[in-house]
């Protein structure tokens, strides 16, 4: 199995990175394709596999390849390398917003994985959900949500339209969860805390409060019952929260997030 990954930049790095350092995939499986010349040299120095920037050197070598570049850059990629492709490899998109009937338009093309990763993946610690056309098999799904588990957690989803939903929920999420965490810390900071010691306090606050979540069998609310005693402090705070619909408040954001995401996946 050879693995190709057209574009070297944050998310075609982090991958190559994952299955080397997983051992999911060797040195001599990957090849990274990248168009700018100075990224291509930074590249070589990492010894992440073979790296090219002529595609008519690799596109038809790779039994998947993953589309790594910016969603404006794919029109221009497809017209460079449509001539190499062939009809069975399998194509694996992280490109946002980009419907899997233009990739298999535009290269000609019917396995197609769609997936949408999140900013942790970087860590190992990502959420990438992903869909697949009815021509990848059960074998070809299984052997690309492995590649991806090496950047996190996976979610498979039948139908295309919940790329948009998972955009919204855990792909924009981490920015959310660090709007929540920087108003805590503002808030901390005006009680009269220093910008580290309101950092640690919050930072600490989420991932215990997320530990323990995990290790449990208590829902989010059942855990709010738990912390906040009856005329208590937690209490007070739920309450100013629920009086000023912040539940709500974060659904509509949500919302709003996934229409954007349906608009951006019309253009
Ligand atoms: N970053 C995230 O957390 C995240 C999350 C979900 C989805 N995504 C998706 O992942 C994709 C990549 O994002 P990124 O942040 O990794 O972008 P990036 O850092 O800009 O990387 C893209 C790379 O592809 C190169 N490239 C462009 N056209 C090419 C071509 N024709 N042939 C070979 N290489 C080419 C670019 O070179 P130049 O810079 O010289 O153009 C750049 O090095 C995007 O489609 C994005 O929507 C990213």
């Amino acid at each position: 199995m050879k693995i190709l990954i057209v574009g070297g930049g944050n998310m075609g790095l982090t991958y190559a990175k994952a299955f080397i350092n997983s051992h999911v995939v060797t040195r001599s499986q990957l090849m990274i394709l990248e168009k700018t010349l100075s990224k291509t040299d930074d590249l070589k120095s990492l010894n992440v596999g073979e790296i090219y920037s002529d595609s008519s050197l690799c596109i038809s070598n790779a039994d998947l390849i993953i589309l790594a570049v910016k969603p404006q850059d794919f029109p221009q990629l497809m017209e460079s390398i449509v001539k190499d492709v062939r009809p069975n490899q399998i194509f694996l998109s992280i490109m946002a917003g980009v419907k899997i009937s233009t990739v298999c338009q535009g290269l000609n093309i019917s396995k197609v994985i769609r997936a949408m990763p999140n900013l942790p993946a970087q860590i190992g610690q990502g959420m990438t959900a992903f869909t697949a056309t009815d021509a990848v098999s059960r074998h070809e799904q299984a052997m690309v949500q492995n590649l991806l588990s090496t950047t996190g957690k996976t979610l498979y989803v039948e139908k295309e339209e919940m790329i948009d939903a998972v955009t919204a929920v855990s792909g924009s999420g981490p920015a959310y969860v660090y709007y929540f965490m920087d108003a805590m810390v503002k808030a901390a900071m005006q009680m009269g805390f220093a910008k580290s010691e309101a950092d640690l306090l919050v930072m600490q606050t989420f991932s215990g409060a997320i530990s323990l979540y995990q290790q449990s069998e208590l829902s989010c609310d059942e855990w709010i019952q738990r912390v906040a005693s009856k005329g208590g402090t937690t209490e007070a705070a739920i309450e100013s929260f629920s009086q000023n619909k912040v539940s709500s408040l974060i659904g509509d954001g949500l919302h709003k997030a996934q229409d954007r995401a349906v608009e951006l996946g019309k253009n």
